[in-house]
């Protein structure tokens, strides 16, 4: 049995120092997550190659010293490009036939794949709990405001067309109009989404989002940028759903930019390590990524947290539902929804959407 091969071929990172500290092993999966080659890292002084890790290397240390094993679940690497991934890490010390330790072993764990579905399960708890309320009160207002509006038409019926008294009736129609749907977008957020996933032409569905925007983004001096990729195989989605999450991206993106700008819509087949492939049941699905990058001020970090909350809004005339409701339904499509500082400036938002053919 050639052990080696199997530590190399590990999914987790494997880390062996010496009694000196200093790299004896380092496998495939410890090149990849730290982004330090075996022949950078072999024979350094682990402290020295890796600066900033303190508690790994303080793990070893502790192993190295009192040859006992040490864990630690929240643990965190610094990559070269500055990336903190969180992993767990686990020691163990290796003895020379004396019984003295002669080198110890770290195994790390990339758990941020974990972390972001807790993130997500919390999320959706937030809005189930949010849903659920707000069908509750639906129930309660929509029949009042039912019979408002019965007797509004009533009203205007009675005071005929050329009474002045009927900009009154027109205006509590429209803001009667304008609850139930504030009611029922609410009650989506509630509500299993029911989707009706058929192969979808992203880049058809993206234009008719642009078209729906264009007057307003030329009158306010946005370019639309398309960046598709020409070989972007059909998703599955539901048709309307995908347009309400896309024209609210869009709409999110104009409202960021009052005045001129570039919008951006991108696709491609997605290369992301954490979100390229999803298991939907029947085996992994390729993913592929529609991007929404504005040129706005940005999401300042303090809010980031909150922007998929219902009713977290900085807008005066905002509800705070769009990115809510955008969540719910990716959600249902066993997507996932990124938001993301953008290159420079503004926001990019990344929908994970599943192809229509599994492969
Ligand atoms: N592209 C963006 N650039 C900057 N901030 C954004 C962007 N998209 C969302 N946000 C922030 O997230 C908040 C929530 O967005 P969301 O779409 O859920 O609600 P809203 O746009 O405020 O109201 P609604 O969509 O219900 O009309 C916004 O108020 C804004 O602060
Ligand atoms: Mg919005």
């Amino acid at each position: 049995m050639n052990y080696e091969a199997v530590l190399a071929g590990l999914p987790d990172a494997v880390i062996a120092v010496d009694a000196e500290g200093r790299v004896v092993f380092w496998n495939a999966a410890a090149e990849q997550l730290t982004g330090r080659s075996l022949r950078r890292a072999s024979g350094r002084v682990l402290k020295e190659l890796l600066p900033r890790d303190v508690s790994v290397v303080r793990r070893l240390e502790e192993t190295l010293a009192t040859g006992e094993s040490r864990s630690e679940a929240e643990s965190t690497i610094e990559t070269t490009d500055n990336r903190t991934i969180p992993v767990s890490v686990v020691t163990a010390p290796l003895f020379a036939r004396d019984g003295t330790v002669e080198a110890a072993v770290a195994v790390l764990r990339d758990v941020s794949r974990i972390r972001q579905l807790e993130t997500e399960v919390r999320r959706g708890e937030t809005l189930a709990a949010a849903g659920r309320m707000a069908v509750g009160l639906a129930h309660e207002i929509k029949n009042p405001l039912g019979a408002i509006r019965g007797a509004v038409q009533l009203l205007a019926r009675e005071l005929g067309a050329s009474s002045p008294l009927r900009d009154y009736t027109d205006v509590l129609r429209t803001e009667v109009d304008r609850v139930n749907r504030i009611i029922e977008q609410l009650m989506d957020l509630a509500r299993p989404v029911e989707i009706r996933p058929v192969p979808l032409n992203l880049h058809q569905l993206l234009e008719r989002v642009a078209r729906l925007v264009e007057e307003e983004a030329r009158s306010r001096e946005i370019t639309i940028v398309r960046r598709y990729d020409p070989s972007l195989p059909p998703i599955l989605g539901d048709e309307d759903r995908m347009l309400q999450v896309f024209h609210n991206l869009v709409r999110n993106a104009l409202e960021a930019m009052p005045q001129s700008g570039t919008l951006t819509l991108v696709t491609r087949v997605s290369l992301n390590p954490l979100f390229g492939k999803m298991d939907l049941g029947a085996g992994q699905r390729t993913m592929v990524e529609a991007q929404v990058i504005d040129e706005g001020a940005g999401i300042p970090a303090t809010a980031r947290a909150r922007i998929f909350d219902p009713f977290f809004t900085t807008k005066a005339s905002g509800l705070g539902l769009g990115l809510a409701i955008c969540h719910r339904i990716i959600e249902e499509h066993r997507g996932t929804i990124q938001v993301e500082p953008g290159p420079g400036r503004g926001t990019a938002v990344t929908c994970f959407l599943p192809i229509a053919k599994s492969s």
